[in-house]
């Protein structure tokens, strides 16, 4: 199988060295290092993510990724954190997204032409999306990330997942290169213009008749009264609304208000399924034939 993306040669990402970033260079021995973490982690301050100059495609990252994303410092962009991240996503999600991550691999494995074909994963993280489906039996699987942190664990995780920096909205495929294309966690990253071009570009590397498999964070959690999270979901429910109070978000109120089913039809897509629960909200849509 042969899929084409317009770099014809990809960085070997599990070896590639890469640059400190300002928390790898911080002492946490030091109260005064320690502190300056502690404030970014609190979220008393949200600073611009700042990129080592030899970062490799910094050149290709649009600012408005380069946030402090739930109270990272540096958001995802240092080698220090990403790791931590990359587990402790899933532990302060109670287990949801490696839930969610098995669930939507099942599902597409389970169609004939996409275990045959090739899936991206895209804002792939560490990769835990594209292992699951690369497990689940699918043939070609590829994760797309912009930060050279989250692919290098993920490289070297799943050494069987072909790896690439991009972003959504200009992914550098071919047109209609996959059988399915998924998004975990994702969109809700992704201001409202380029959410646009995001969904116009999966529609165009997607086959026509291919899946688009989302999971994303419920409105519920964030709208709903606490009372009314507590009878419903009881201390899960107080639990994801005190966490989607307190992690920094910077357009997920953006996405919140986005009428979805005209979204996705707008780009071609049929909306298939679109279930609401806490904390997640699965969507998958069908390109058009
Ligand atoms: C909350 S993490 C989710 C990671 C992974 N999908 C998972 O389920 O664990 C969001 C990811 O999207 C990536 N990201 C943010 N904006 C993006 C964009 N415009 N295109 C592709 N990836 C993006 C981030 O670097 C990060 O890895």
């Amino acid at each position: 199988m042969t899929t084409l993306h317009r770099d014809n040669t990809l960085p070997d990402w599990a070896s590639i060295p890469l640059p400190d970033a300002w928390p790898d260079r911080l002492d946490l021995r030091r109260p005064r290092d320690l502190w300056q973490l502690a404030r970014h982690a609190l979220g008393l301050v949200h600073t611009p993510v700042e990129l080592p100059p030899e970062l490799p495609g910094r050149e290709q990252i649009p600012k408005y990724i380069l946030q402090e994303f739930h109270n990272l410092p540096n958001g995802n962009y240092s080698r220090r954190f990403t790791r931590g991240y990359i587990t402790g996503f899933d532990r302060v999600m109670l287990g949801e997204i490696s839930k969610s991550h098995r669930e939507i691999a099942v599902r597409l494995a389970a169609e004939p032409a996409v275990r045959a074909g090739s899936v991206l994963d895209a804002g792939c993280g560490g990769g835990g999306l594209a292992g699951a489906m690369q497990q689940a039996g699918i043939a070609e699987v590829w994760g797309l990330d912009p930060s050279p942190y989250l692919l290098q664990h993920a490289a070297r995780d799943w050494p069987d997942v072909r790896f690439v920096q991009g972003v959504a909205e200009d992914t550098g495929f071919a047109d209609n290169t996959f059988a399915a294309i998924t998004a975990c966690f994702l969109l809700h990253e992704i201001p409202p213009r380029y959410l646009e071009r995001s969904l116009a570009e999966f529609a165009r590397i997607l086959q026509p008749g291919g899946l688009l498999a989302v999971c994303e964070p419920s409105p519920l959690q964030l709208r709903r009264s606490p009372l009314a999270l507590w009878r419903d979901y009881g201390w899960r429910g107080l639990y994801f609304h005190a966490l989607a109070r307190f992690v920094h978000e910077p357009f997920l109120d953006a996405w919140h208000r986005q009428d979805l089913p005209a979204l996705f039809a707008r780009h071609g897509f049929e909306l298939l399924r679109n279930d609401v629960s806490v904390p997640m909200r699965h969507l998958l849509a069908r390109k058009a034939t």
